[in-house]
């Protein structure tokens, strides 16, 4: 058996992993070790729990918890790390920044520290293509220069620079995926996609920022996950990959997608108060990590379409994430915002 250590694990994108890989590599034992923030949940393993019940363990755990993280490593001693874990919306990180910057840099620190201690044969970092900033005309390559513009992304740099420092000073094999959005099942309900597919269902207002002409490049989670996949089968190490499925849409129309599948009116669609320092648009060149021989697989109207079927038949998922904290949050972050 191979022990892989999936940090953040409880997450969204870090639960589909978990559950694909599972499926996919017979042999491997998957260590989750997940803080469970507000947006970790266990039901988002409540399935693998029950399928892979011998080759799934659960530890709850801070990666910035040099102690706790050193304990785990001790006891599963795990060839691989892959790292899922960080405060990861925009829209929080303009609220409250210090998170971010303990999560997405200091935890990721501590996790190289172990990986360098207990000599894994590899170190993934799960990473953004927000960290390139706006890209207004092409596409960006993994060569170019990062200019991040909000706390989230600059800490998310923050992350990749120290992951390939201790590549360079201490030769740990490292690798680095930089992701577009991801869509799909399990996503905390704060980010659009699901905000609006959950709101829109509800017959809700969709708060949608300035003039909705932002473009995306919305993956579905799964081609995100086999992405990363292959790069820690088969990325150098010291290297890193963009990952996307290569289309654009703008916010109007991915509201408008939502809206068509729901058979809801447009009218439903409240244009309000832009994000500060909204990043227009973001745009990969993924032709690196398509040479290791992986391809995205749903075109944008699928990967909606799929989205939006299993938030209708996961009412029992969502619904109860839609209440506490999730209304404090949701109030603070729309009440005062003025139609545009
Ligand atoms: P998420 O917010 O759904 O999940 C993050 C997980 O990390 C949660 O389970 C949370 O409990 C855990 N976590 C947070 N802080 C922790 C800590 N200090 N210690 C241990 N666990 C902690 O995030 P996601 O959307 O699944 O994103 C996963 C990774 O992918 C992140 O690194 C993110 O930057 C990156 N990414 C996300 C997207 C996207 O569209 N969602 C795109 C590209 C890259
Ligand atoms: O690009 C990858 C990134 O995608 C990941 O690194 C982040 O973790 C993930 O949160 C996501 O960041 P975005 O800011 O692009 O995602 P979000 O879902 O917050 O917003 C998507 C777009 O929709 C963005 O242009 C902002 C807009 N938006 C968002 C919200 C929450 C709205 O118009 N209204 C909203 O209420």
């Amino acid at each position: 058996m191979k022990t892989v250590l999936i940090t953040g694990g409880a997450g969204f994108i870090g639960s589909n992993y978990v559950r694909y890989a599972l499926q996919e590599h017979a042999d491997w034992r998957a260590v989750v070790y997940d803080k469970l923030t507000y947006a970790g949940n266990l039901d988002n393993l409540k399935d693998v729990a029950q399928h892979f019940g011998q080759r799934y363990a659960f530890v709850r755990g801070d990666i910035a918890d040099s102690k706790a993280v050193t304990a785990v490593l001790r006891e599963y001693r795990p060839g691989t790390i892959i790292n899922f874990a960080a405060d990861t919306h925009v829209d929080r990180s303009l609220m409250e920044p210090g998170s971010f910057i303990m999560t997405d840099v200091y935890g990721t620190y501590v996790l190289l520290e172990a990986a360098r201690e207990f000599k894994v044969e590899r170190y993934h970092q799960v990473s953004t293509d927000e960290v390139y900033g706006q890209v207004l005309e092409g596409r960006s390559t993994e060569e170019d220069k990062l200019h991040t513009r909000s706390p989230y992304s600059a800490s998310k740099a923050g992350g990749d620079l120290m992951c390939l420092a201790y590549h360079t000073s201490f030769n740990v094999p490292v690798t680095i995926t930089r992701g577009s959005n991801n869509i799909g099942p399990y996503q905390y309900p704060e980010k659009a996609v699901p905000l609006f597919v959950t709101n829109a269902i509800d017959g809700i207002p969709l708060p949608l920022y300035g003039d909705g002409l932002q473009q995306r490049d919305y993956q579905y989670v799964l081609d995100h996950c086999e992405g990363i996949d292959a790069v820690v089968q088969k990325g150098q190490p010291g290297e890193v990959y963009n990952v996307g499925s290569g289309a654009e849409t703008s916010n109007i129309d991915m509201a408008h997608a939502i809206l068509d599948l729901l058979g809801k009116p447009y009218s439903l669609i409240q244009p309000i108060t832009d994000r500060p320092g909204h990043d227009r648009r973001y745009a990969l060149d993924t032709s690196k990590v398509r040479s290791l021989g992986w391809s995205s697989r749903h075109a944008f109207a699928q990967a909606i379409e799929k989205t939006v079927r299993w938030y209708v038949d996961n009412e029992w998922w969502w619904r109860k994430l839609k209440t506490g904290e999730y209304l404090e949050y949701y109030k603070r972050q729309y009440a005062g915002r003025e139609l545009v």
